[in-house]
């Protein structure tokens, strides 16, 4: 049986490569998985159980009993989220629990045509052989303006400059971690979105995808 298309994208925060994802993944029809989500959702877990999300035990517990169903919750998407997703995502055995449920879900997306993840580590631990791999960035400032934005639309209190300090702080998180560090795979496109907005950074990102799985 011929395996389903496998599009990975990684990056950093607010590097554009959600909304990349997204886009991709629906004008395909294929199925999108948001990895962040699921760390999102062990890190809230943990906070929910009254225990700090840098406590391995307390993360590994949280991960093994997590349920994807409750991915669209909100909560996932707050300023808190991001910061509880990248202490629990350094401890190995959190990224153990949750491997399989990414696998199953490149290899068997739910509308049987073609997946889309965007993590941290697709192309280079969960899915090595995708058939096409991007690596999504962009400059630290102009990532902290737009999710500075998109969280003050949520009525975040945090100002630009904390903003920065979380995504300077979580980029060094996970691109230094020993287990599955945030990195471009030797065989991804690097495509930089510093200067780019959202439409010119899709139709980049497209024409790549396109040139490769021939769609
Ligand atoms: O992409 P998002 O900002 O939602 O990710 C939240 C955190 O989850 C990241 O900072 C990272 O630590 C972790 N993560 C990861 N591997 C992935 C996706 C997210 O380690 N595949």
């Amino acid at each position: 049986m011929k395996r389903l298309p496998v599009i990975a994208i990684d990056g950093p925060a607010a590097s554009g490569k959600g909304t990349i994802a997204r886009r991709i993944a629906a004008t395909l029809g294929f199925d999108h998985l948001d990895t962040g989500l699921l760390y999102r959702g062990v890190g809230m877990a943990v906070i929910a159980a009254g225990k700090d999300p840098a406590d391995a035990v307390a993360a590994t517990a949280a991960a093994q009993g997590f349920n994807p169903a409750s991915l669209d919750d909100p909560l996932l998407r707050s300023d808190v989220a991001g910061p509880a997703a990248s202490k629990v995502a350094a401890v190995p055995a959190v990224r153990e629990a949750l491997l399989a449920f990414q696998r199953r879900f490149a290899l068997a997306p739910p509308g049987g045509r073609g997946a889309v993840l965007d993590g941290r580590d697709i192309g280079t631990v969960i899915c090595p052989d995708a058939d096409v791999k991007l690596y999504v960035t962009a400059t630290p400032e102009i990532r902290a303006r737009r999710r500075y934005l998109e969280l003050a639309s949520q009525g975040s209190p945090l100002s630009e400059t904390d903003v920065l300090a979380d995504i300077e702080a979580r980029d060094r998180r996970d691109m230094s971690r020993p287990v599955a560090p945030l990195g471009q795979a030797p065989d991804a496109h690097l495509l930089d979105t510093s200067d780019l907005d959202i439409e010119t950074a899709v139709a980049r990102a497209f024409s790549i995808v396109r040139a490769a799985i021939g769609t």
